[in-house]
């Protein structure tokens, strides 16, 4: 399948068949993951695979504010970015090219400046830096599924707290996104999309 059939042919699945999702499919969707860019190459992301029953069931209450459809997944790919790790591998990334004077120095200043301001902003502005970086893992993840037949839904509303709790999740890693996967049980219509003359600014 070229890139761009998947593109064209992903829809987000809410209805799955029966059959499991094995550890062997999931591997090759973190790898996926694991190959996506990220700024300063920090890969900030980290993934909880839940694929027991009882936990993807517990999921379809209130920890997703109450998406039942969650139960019927093979497997839910829990997202998290550890901020702490992508400031200091951020800070290591600009030594690095620092010490290795790859970067002509206004580009060397730049990255400094950047990193810099990471290191004072406040949470909610890194959970917005390591967020972008987590979805584009996670759209690779979705294209890899549907390559492999499989599907996906990113779900976005969650109890960050009550995750935390039932997966023992570390304190630094903070929940960025669920994906749900499983084997289609659907084929919905494409959602609509804005025309190209609304997305492209004068
Ligand atoms: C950031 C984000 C959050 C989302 N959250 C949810 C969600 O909580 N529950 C859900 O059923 N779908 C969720 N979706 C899926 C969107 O509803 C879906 O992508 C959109 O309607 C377009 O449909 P398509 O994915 O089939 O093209 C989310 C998608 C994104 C990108």
């Amino acid at each position: 399948m070229q890139v761009h059939e998947a593109i064209e042919k992903r829809r987000s699945i809410r209805k799955f068949a029966d059959d499991p999702v094995s550890r062997d499919e999931i591997m090759k969707l973190l790898e996926a993951a694991r190959l996506a860019p990220s700024a300063m190459n920090a890969q900030p992301w980290r993934f909880k695979i839940v694929d027991g029953r009882e936990d993807i069931q517990w999921l379809s209450g209130s920890p997703t504010r109450g998406q039942k459809w969650v139960a019927g997944a093979g497997a839910v790919l829990i997202c998290c970015a550890d901020i702490t790790r992508f400031l200091e591998d951020a800070r290591a990334a600009v030594r690095f090219l620092r010490d290795s004077a790859v970067l002509p120095p206004e580009m060397q200043a730049g990255v400094e400046d950047y990193v810099e301001k990471a290191q004072n902003a406040p949470t909610e502005v890194l959970r917005g830096a390591v967020g972008m970086n987590c979805s584009i893992a996670l759209t690779h993840i979705m294209l890899r599924a549907t390559e492999m037949d499989l599907g996906t839904c990113w779900i976005g509303m969650y109890d960050e707290e009550a995750l935390r709790q039932r997966f023992n999740l570390p304190q630094q890693a903070a929940v960025m996104a669920l994906l749900a996967v499983g084997r289609p049980a659907e084929s919905p219509e494409p959602r609509p999309r804005k025309a190209m003359e609304e997305i492209i600014l004068d």
